[in-house]
């Protein structure tokens, strides 16, 4: 299915798409309009923008002539062969990858992680796993990740320090963003307290040790630190919502859960962050409901994406007085420590709550002090960054976190190139009139935002910061179409599009200067046609690698490209083709950058006579999401 965000479509029980209906009424400018200025600005400008970007991202020289001798490529830092489009969609039962490449599948859904788990889930489509099971097993809905290489690897014995290993081995800390019950179960609606339990286990995060074995290849390992996280696991609370009223329930209920862990991104101080996004698909209302505008706003129903936790688990259920304010304890970054499983995840509640697709963080700023970029995934809303108040290492060494304390921003895109970041916070008159407190105030984040007049966009999905500063901002689609139909796009942004920021005083500012990277569209009918661009990463090289999330023109499945970002023209090189009814995820790499990981999510939407992934074809087995370890056959840095 084309373009929607694949977690609402081809099951009737999920058929609701909230995200087919801007849940933004606050009217403020549609981003549409804003890209179209800024297209005929950069046509008029051509030249001189195509020059300045390659001054500004142009790798050092050595390096590409190094790169260009060692893999006999083009002097390009993407050399090679792209996969075709006739061979991309020549496939669909398991992955195809340029010819230079190789993969192997790692922790598909049902790997045992935990120590002492045993029971593996294979894709058996008669015995499912049971919540039990379910809770000592990789999840499903591989999405973001990272790879905490080893080095501080903490065992009972104190810590292992290897660095000599420390491309060999580490913690993989990996998003389980959402399954779809028939999926899951094999059927579409959970029918007791145990089905609902086994959907919640297989939601969340995984923190899982791996190692580089000579001859197995990547392979799960034994560690203390090996956890899963979901939907039941305790969690804490800090920054300014930590506290509040509005956090609390009359059942007195301690803070469990995280849920549709979406993308993702690392600290510079070691830790993992799991970002919450589609949190209030999972609630539903047992009787009658009425809205609150809040509750508009961040997109609640009562069916909910039809996932009937609500009809056994009252946590979940928007009607029952006793747990009022559950659905304000979701839709927030989560930090979680990959190397000490005893730790509470916490809810870092001054980034925002919103529809948390991904953060990326910016370290080196001026006294260390850390900004964040992230986006709300939701047709019509924002961009967002935090900024905080002191130096990431003055604030840890004062027993701190960078992340409670500092100031939270919502991006505003002007027609000239320029724009402009917003505060929220109560210094904002006009925010100060609306809310009682920076509690109310950041867990009705996105009315703060329509307040200052932040610019809707076009679905922001991931973030990522270049080697020179520039920020990447992929926005999916906005096609406002009430139906999924790949082949007959009718609004404007059908396919997509990547812009880039540059901040002002090195991520600490409140302007920054934009424009648009590539609109997906201008890609059609050439060999590197892609479109829906969802997860970024840019290394620090200055490749950009994108994963797709919607239907693929010309027969293509979601899709891995790489763009050499010192070019001045972006041109989409196509690594790896998913299988059928997939969607790419997530990326991560070894230091050395040898072994990247990348997901994909969804397989055959959970239909074993689409694909049997990762399992050889045989029509039956449940296909399973998966990791995919990628590298070169003559083991250069991947991408390259
Ligand atoms: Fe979970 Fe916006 O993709
Ligand atoms: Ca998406
Ligand atoms: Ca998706
Ligand atoms: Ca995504």
């Amino acid at each position: 299915m084309a373009h929607e965000d694949s977690q609402f479509v081809d099951n009737d029980a999920l058929h609701n798409d909230s995200e087919d209906q801007s849940a933004n009424p606050s009217g403020n400018r549609p981003f549409a309009v804003v890209v179209q200025k800024a297209m005929s600005r950069r046509t008029l400008l051509g030249g001189s923008l195509a020059m300045a970007a390659t001054s500004g991202f142009l790798a050092p020289k050595a390096q590409m002539e190094a790169l260009a001798q060692t893999f006999g490529g083009t002097g390009s830092l993407v050399g090679f062969t792209p996969v075709t489009v006739a061979e991309g969609a020549a496939g669909g039962l398991m992955p195809t990858l340029a010819k230079e490449y190789t993969y192997q599948s790692l922790i598909p859904w049902g790997t045992p992680i935990e120590p002492g788990a045993t029971v593996e889930y294979a894709g058996d489509p008669v015995r499912r796993p049971t919540s039990e099971e379910a809770a000592l097993q990789i999840g499903i809905g591989h999405d973001g990740m990272w790879f905490f290489p080893t080095g501080a690897f903490r065992t009972d014995n104190g810590v292992f320090n290897n660095p000599a290993r420390q491309n060999e081995a580490g913690m993989l800390c990996i998003n389980h963003e959402f399954g779809r019950t028939t999926h899951v179960l094999g059927k579409p609606l959970p029918e007791n307290i145990e089905d609902v339990r086994v959907m919640q286990h297989v939601h969340g995060v995984s923190v899982v040790a791996i190692e580089l074995d000579f001859f197995a290849g990547w392979k799960v390992v034994s560690s203390p630190n090996s956890r899963r996280i979901h939907v039941n696991s305790p969690m804490r609370f800090s920054g300014p919502v930590a506290g509040s009223k509005l956090l609390d329930n009359p059942a007195g209920n301690a803070p469990l859960g995280t849920v549709n862990n979406c993308g993702s991104g690392p600290t510079p101080w070691g830790t993992y962050l799991t970002c919450e996004e589609n949190f209030n698909g999972y609630f539903g209302a047992s009787s009658g409901f009425t809205p609150t505008e809040e509750q508009q706003r961040y997109g609640f129903t009562d069916n909910g994406f039809g996932y009937g936790w609500h009809l056994f688990d009252r946590r979940f259920d928007l009607s029952d007085a006793d747990f009022v304010n559950e659905r304000h304890r979701f839709g927030y970054i989560v930090e979680i420590d990959p190397n000490d499983a005893s730790q509470t995840p916490v809810k870092r509640t001054a980034m925002g709550r919103f529809k948390h697709e991904a953060v990326a963080i910016a370290e080196n700023t001026p006294g260390g002090r850390i900004a964040a970029y992230m986006g709300d995934d939701q047709r019509f809303d924002y961009c967002y960054k935090y900024v905080s108040d002191r130096g990431w290492q003055d604030a840890i060494a004062a027993g701190e976190s960078p992340l409670d304390k500092g100031v939270l921003y919502v991006a505003k895109f002007n027609d000239n190139g320029t724009g402009e970041w917003l505060r929220l916070d109560m210094s904002v008159p006009a925010l100060a009139a609306r809310f009682s407190g920076m509690d109310e105030l950041l867990v009705h984040t996105r009315i703060a935002a329509d307040i200052v007049g932040a610019t809707p966009m076009d679905r922001p999905e991931w973030t990522t910061i270049g080697k020179d500063g520039t920020v990447f901002w992929t926005l999916t689609n906005n096609s406002r179409r009430t139906t999924t139909n790949a082949a007959n796009p009718q609004a404007p942004n059908q396919d997509g599009h990547i812009i880039r920021t540059k901040d002002a005083d090195n991520h600490l500012g409140t302007t920054f200067t934009w424009d648009i990277y590539i609109l997906a569209s201008t890609t059609r009918n050439t060999e590197g046609v892609f479109t829906d661009p969802d997860a970024a990463y840019a290394d620090p090289d200055g490749r950009l690698f994108i994963g797709t999330d919607g239907g693929q023109p010309d027969g293509l499945q979601d899709q891995l490209v790489v763009f050499d970002t010192t070019s001045a023209n972006p041109s989409p090189r196509r690594l790896l083709v998913g299988v059928n009814g997939d969607e790419i995820t997530g990326w991560t790499a070894t230091p050395d950058r040898r072994f990247g990981f990348v997901n994909l999510q969804h397989p055959g939407n959970g239909d074993p006579s689409a694909t049997n992934f990762p399992a050889t074809p045989d029509g039956k087995t449940i296909p399973r999401d998966a990791t995919l370890v990628i590298s070169r056959i003559d083991r250069g840095v991947v991408g390259s």
